[in-house]
């Protein structure tokens, strides 16, 4: 099984949106998928009980089961027999949960939503300085990529390009990846009715497919890690 863990210490990074399109995009596409909800706002959870189609498991973590590293792992040990993929959405801000999940070893990519806007991008360094300490837990470095999310569609907007080179010259442990998404009113209508935004954007003929396209080039980027982390 791989596992694909989202997360951010800050809220509102399109977390839940990217785990939700990720696991509907993997089943899809007939993959065995776990989307665990691990915030207590259960955004994922809600997603899942409103969704059509019942195509991957859900599996909901309180911080109890959250708090304690063998009882996460023992989690993903017996998911991994039953299932190809698990992507885990967490909540927005720091603590035992984040800590716990970057330090465990059957996590294999961490995917950092971050919303293109200086704010958000000034606090990256506080989760690259958890991913440094988690990798020293792990004993090796965790595969930790910085997802640019709600970019400005205006053409001049470069804020994005920013935020790479923010995380290039500050955050050692942390790459970007080439993948972003952009602010379109097709992720809100699609995380409404419990679909991928690819599954929106096909069953309402839209023109526009460019949400599906973002989404189709963060799951390739995604299987390329694997690929590469497999060599
Ligand atoms: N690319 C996007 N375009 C437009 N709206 C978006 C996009 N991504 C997320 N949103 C909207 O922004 C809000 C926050 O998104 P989401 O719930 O995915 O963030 P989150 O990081 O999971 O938040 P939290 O930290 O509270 O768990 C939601 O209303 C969602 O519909
Ligand atoms: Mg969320």
């Amino acid at each position: 099984m791989k596992t694909i863990l989202i997360c951010s210490q800050k809220g509102g990074t399109s977390k839940s949106t990217t785990a939700t399109n990720l696991s509907s995009m993997l089943a899809t596409r007939g993959q065995k998928t776990l989307l665990v909800d691990g915030d207590i706002q259960g955004t994922s959870m809600s997603f899942s009980a409103r969704r059509k189609a019942h195509d991957f498991t859900l599996k909901v973590l309180n911080d109890e089961q959250m708090a304690v590293a063998t009882a996460f792992d023992a989690t993903l040990e017996k998911a991994s027999r039953e299932f190809d993929y698990c992507v885990i959405d967490l909540g927005g801000y720091d603590g035992n949960t984040l800590r716990i999940a970057l330090s465990s070893k059957l996590v294999d990519v961490a995917i950092i939503p971050c919303i293109a806007s200086y704010p958000d991008i000034e606090t990256l360094p506080h989760m690259n300085k958890l991913i440094s300490t988690a990798n020293e837990i792990r004993g090796e470095a965790i595969a930790a990529h910085v997802l640019f999310t709600r970019c400005s569609t205006a053409p001049r907007s470069k804020v994005h390009n920013s935020g790479k080179e923010f995380v290039a010259k500050y955050c050692d442990a942390l790459s970007n990846l080439d993948s972003r998404t952009c602010e379109r009113v097709s992720y809100k209508n699609a995380i409404g009715l419990a679909q991928s935004v690819e599954e929106f954007e096909t069953e309402s003929k839209s023109r526009n497919r460019k949400g599906s396209q973002e989404m189709n080039s963060l799951l390739s980027e995604i299987m390329n890690i694997f690929k590469a982390n497999d060599n």
